[in-house]
């Protein structure tokens, strides 16, 4: 599963740094090509010797090699990675993580990164627990990492809790599982549209709506995952893109929006249109800052965005494949199949913003795909990333 693949292994200072040097000869016999990046602290834990005995490759933890001055570039590192994991994660390293600290190699490595992050969590029980540590691996999970959850059991301290770091044929299992979904879309470009629109109202103000962007870019994810080359065209969201093959066009608006889809989508062998678009722009957008102080209250007034999907559906070419969503608070299933039709998409997925835990800004969706002869498939609410998984067989079924 990992032959030839490229692996950045992060090591941090902590105790458990003995043990990434199990995983490391793990992914070494697994086939993969290593680059290790440590922490100065990690260098207190665990040798570079060792480590680039290991990897056969010098181990890199300085922005500069000190006796020929040159530079390690991290942005070169990040994009020669198939994956990075980073193990022991210590709490000071997962809080830089979090919130863009770049102040070492590893952290610098991270932040370039455009592969999917592993990241597998060791310190003490009262660190793991504390809500500090908490946000920063939620927020971490939001940004699209893997958070490899620590065990429980004795720890460096002699406590006994929560903050184990998960042992290495674990954490290989974890990564083996992610690249084992196999390359059955190598060759393909998929699109993908994600996120939100917003319309501009005045110079502060927007229309926009409640999508994160997280079902979209877990099935772009899926795709690249998968060996296809990914055009991601996304609204404004905080999340990032976590693959090389995904390519972002970041858009605002819904004609903005349209303008990419319609350009990107005749170089594609298939698209999936996940954003909510907006489906009015305002039509008298005001160039000032609309000011409280007047007597009148403003009026807004509006006119119809493109229909993205529908464009698309219009243009579309034998062999080319359209997915649309379609997010419906009543009569779903009607609504969802006068879609799929009228917008000429070769299947439709349809999700509920009303109901707990699919929808908008949840990690999870429950949804039911819906293809032209009306035979609709049930999925159970899972996480978003299994639901891409579920879309992109059923997409993948209908190209063969
Ligand atoms: O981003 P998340 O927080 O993870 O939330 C995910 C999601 C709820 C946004 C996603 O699962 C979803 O349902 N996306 C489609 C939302 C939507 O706009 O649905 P719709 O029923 O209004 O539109 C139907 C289809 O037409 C969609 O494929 C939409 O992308 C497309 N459309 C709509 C309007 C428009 N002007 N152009 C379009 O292309």
């Amino acid at each position: 599963m990992l032959a030839g693949k490229h692996i950045i292994l992060g090591i941090c200072g902590g105790i458990a740094a003995y043990k990434s040097v199990y995983l490391l000869r793990l992914f070494v016999k697994a086939g993969a090509e290593v680059q290790v990046v440590i922490t100065p602290a990690g260098k207190e834990f665990i040798t570079p010797v060792t480590l680039s005995s290991l990897s056969g490759k010098p181990v890199i933890s300085e922005f500069f090699t000190a006796n020929t001055g040159s530079w390690n570039s991290h942005v070169d590192l990040g994009l020669w990675a198939d994956a990075m994991v980073i193990a022991p994660a210590t709490a000071s390293t997962i809080g830089k993580m979090a919130n863009g600290i770049a102040d070492n190699m590893l952290v610098t490595t991270y932040l370039s990164a455009k592969a999917p992050v592993f990241i597998a969590p060791a310190m003490d029980l009262d660190m793991f627990a504390h809500p500090s540590t908490q946000r920063n691996l939620q927020l971490l999970r939001e940004y699209g990492n893997h958070i490899i959850e620590p065990a429980s059991g004795e720890l460096a301290s002699h406590l006994v809790g929560k903050g184990r770091m998960e042992e290495p044929e674990n954490i290989l299992k974890a990564v083996e599982e992610f690249f084992a979904q196999g390359q059955d879309l190598a060759g393909l470009k998929i699109m993908v549209t994600a996120g939100p629109t917003r319309e501009k109202i005045d110079p502060v103000r927007y229309i926009g709506n409640y999508s994160s962007g997280k079902m979209g870019y877990a099935i772009a994810e899926e795709c690249a995952v998968r060996g296809a080359e990914v055009t991601l065209i996304s609204g404004p969201v905080s999340i990032k893109a976590r693959h090389h093959r995904i390519n972002v066009v970041y858009v605002e608006s819904a004609q903005e929006m349209h303008d990419a889809a319609v350009s990107a989508f005749p170089g594609c062998d298939a698209a999936v249109m996940c954003a909510a678009v907006a489906d009015y722009a305002v039509e008298n957008y005001a160039a000032h800052k609309i000011k409280r102080e007047h007597d009148e209250v403003p009026v807004i007034r509006l006119r119809k965005n493109p229909d993205i999907a529908a464009a698309l559906g219009a243009m579309k070419r034998k062999g080319q494949l359209l997915v649309g969503f379609a997010l419906e608070t009543d009569n779903g299933v009607a609504n969802a199949t006068e879609k799929l039709h009228r917008k000429h998409l070769d299947f439709i997925v349809l999700n509920s913003p009303n109901e707990p835990g699919a929808g908008f800004m949840t990690d999870t969706n429950r949804v039911t795909i819906i293809d032209r002869d009306g035979a609709s498939r049930e999925y159970e609410l899972k996480d978003k990333r299994l639901v891409a998984r579920d879309i992109i067989d059923v997409m993948k079924e209908m190209m063969e």
